[in-house]
């Protein structure tokens, strides 16, 4: 018997800001992640920034507790003599048709990308879509259909228009909500019978650490990132209403970056601090998709003085249109501490300190495959609604030998740890789990440092950090391997 549910969706995950390139190619304008420069495990990815008037040029940071500020007059804008790693990336705008066919080879179930919201809006107010982009999607999808595989769409993966942070400031203005909707119907109408699973905003608890990636906002203050957390809220809201009315197959689902939070020691003072984290993250999902404000939030906002530009109207819609279905991603777990003489852990995004029971990666990522089982039954048991992890796998600096093969039996062997622990989440714990979407299944930019050599898929793609390479495609072991795994239903595992 197989362990995994018939009609499972095995497939692979990407970004169009870290996979996509062709950043200004068919009409598309400008998004938040274009004028992202590339950074490393130690240098942090920064905005540049340009003030027309006086030709002045400079960068900032980007939230993370790093500084987010530029001169009056001056707005982000991309730089002559600068890299961007968004502009090319591994150029999926040119190459679909060779990478989706390697999809098809591995025999995925579905394929995860995310739209590029001024593809489709190029300044993200227009009156009209640019025709040109939504055509380069139906060539998209078109050829997954080919294939077989059923496309999983985020609707905003890491970007928003960049026009819409310098005419309104991104997702704390309330405009937002409406510019969204038009996108979202305009995509749902569009790919009506080619598209049945959306997700609308990419880890969308990033806003709480990252206001610029998740909210294309250049304002860390708590004020502004419980607005732009709220306006996304009834923004998705408004997408699962628009989707249920154009077409009634299309589901929408939530999509948040889950770990599960271990505490260091048996200190009660560390249970009250996981608590307490796990309470930052919760909250987004008892929102979109409990359909709930949960009132540790609130007590949370009256503490801070945190007033919300709202209306009774976005509760109701918050209640009635809740997300169908929780996806998330989840890379390993983080350990926490009150601790102060506790090794910190140097991964990135969240704050944690070294678990001795699990290896890292040369980012400080820890290995963990408990963290499926773990997430699944936290996400699944709290809301009943089917879940999907949409995002795991292991970046390494992978080698591509002089034969063109390239041996990661490290990423084999991480994959088949969590495969095995999602497998007991359904099979031990009855958990609905709708499928897999292994991160980064084509080589792509990695999102916290802009790199490419933290590598993530089944096939290399030759790129370098600066943006140097032929961009050929190559088989890594691994491909077979998921192959393997696909067409035995998850029962081969070696
Ligand atoms: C998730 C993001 O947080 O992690 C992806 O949704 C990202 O966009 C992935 O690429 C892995 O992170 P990184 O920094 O290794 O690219």
């Amino acid at each position: 018997m197989s362990k995994f549910p018939k009609g499972f969706l095995w497939g692979g995950a990407t970004a169009a800001n870290q996979y996509e390139g062709g950043y200004l190619e068919g009409g598309k304008g400008l998004n938040t992640s274009d004028v992202m420069t590339a950074g490393s495990h130690t240098v942090p990815r920064r905005i540049t920034w340009k003030n027309e008037k006086t030709g002045e040029t400079g960068y900032t940071g980007m939230g993370f507790g790093s500084d987010m500020t530029f001169p009056e007059g001056a707005v982000p804008a991309v730089l002559e003599n600068t890299y961007y790693p968004s502009h090319v990336a591994t150029d999926f705008y040119h190459h679909f048709k060779e990478d989706i066919a390697y999809m098809g080879e591995m025999g995925f179930k579905t394929f995860r990308l995310s739209m590029n919201w001024a593809r489709i809006f190029p300044n993200g107010d227009d009156d009209q879509a640019n025709e040109e982009g939504l055509k380069f999607y139906d060539e998209v999808f078109d050829e997954c259909k080919k294939y077989g595989i059923e496309p999983l769409v985020t609707l905003s993966h890491y970007e928003t228009p960049l026009q819409l942070l310098i005419n309104y400031g991104g997702w704390k203005n309330r405009k937002l909500i409406g510019f969204f909707e038009k996108y979202a119907r305009t995509v749902f109408e569009r790919y009506k019978g080619k598209v049945k699973y959306y997700l609308t905003f990419n880890e969308i608890n990033i806003m709480d650490m990252a206001p610029y990636m998740g909210g294309g906002m250049m304002d860390n203050s708590d004020q502004a990132k419980a607005q732009g957390a709220h306006n996304q809220f009834v923004a998705s809201a408004l997408a699962v209403k628009a989707a249920h009315e154009i077409d009634p197959e299309i589901k929408v689902g939530q999509m948040l970056a889950y770990a599960p939070l271990y505490p260091y020691t048996c200190d009660p003072a560390d249970q009250i601090l996981q608590l307490e984290m796990s309470q930052h993250t919760l909250f987004y999902s008892d929102v979109q998709t409990g359909g709930f404000y949960p009132e540790y939030r609130l007590k949370e906002y009256e503490r801070k003085g945190i007033v919300l530009d709202d209306t009774p109207e976005d509760y109701e819609l918050i209640k009635n249109y809740s997300s169908d279905f929780l996806s998330f991603s989840c890379y390993g777990g983080h350990t926490l501490t009150t601790h102060k003489d506790v090794e910190g852990s140097g991964g990135n995004f969240f704050m944690g300190v070294k678990n001795p029971y699990m290896e890292t990666n040369a980012w400080g990522w820890a290995t963990d495959p408990a963290c499926l089982r773990l997430a699944c039954n936290t996400l699944y048991y709290r809301y009943r609604k089917p879940i999907w992890i949409v995002e795991n796998g292991i970046g390494w600096s992978d080698v591509k030998e002089a034969d063109g093969s390239v041996h990661d039996d490290y990423r084999i062997d991480y994959l088949r740890k969590n495969i095995k622990s999602m497998s007991d989440a359904i099979n031990l714990d009855g958990v609905d789990l709708m499928g897999y979407t292994m991160w980064g299944c084509i080589d792509l930019v990695s999102a916290g440092t802009g790199e490419m050599k933290k590598r993530y898929g089944f096939v290399y793609v030759d790129m370098d950090d600066e943006g140097n390479g032929t961009l050929e495609r190559s088989k890594k072991d691994s491909f077979e391997w998921y192959k393997k795994v696909i067409a035995s239903d998850g029962e081969d595992l070696d």
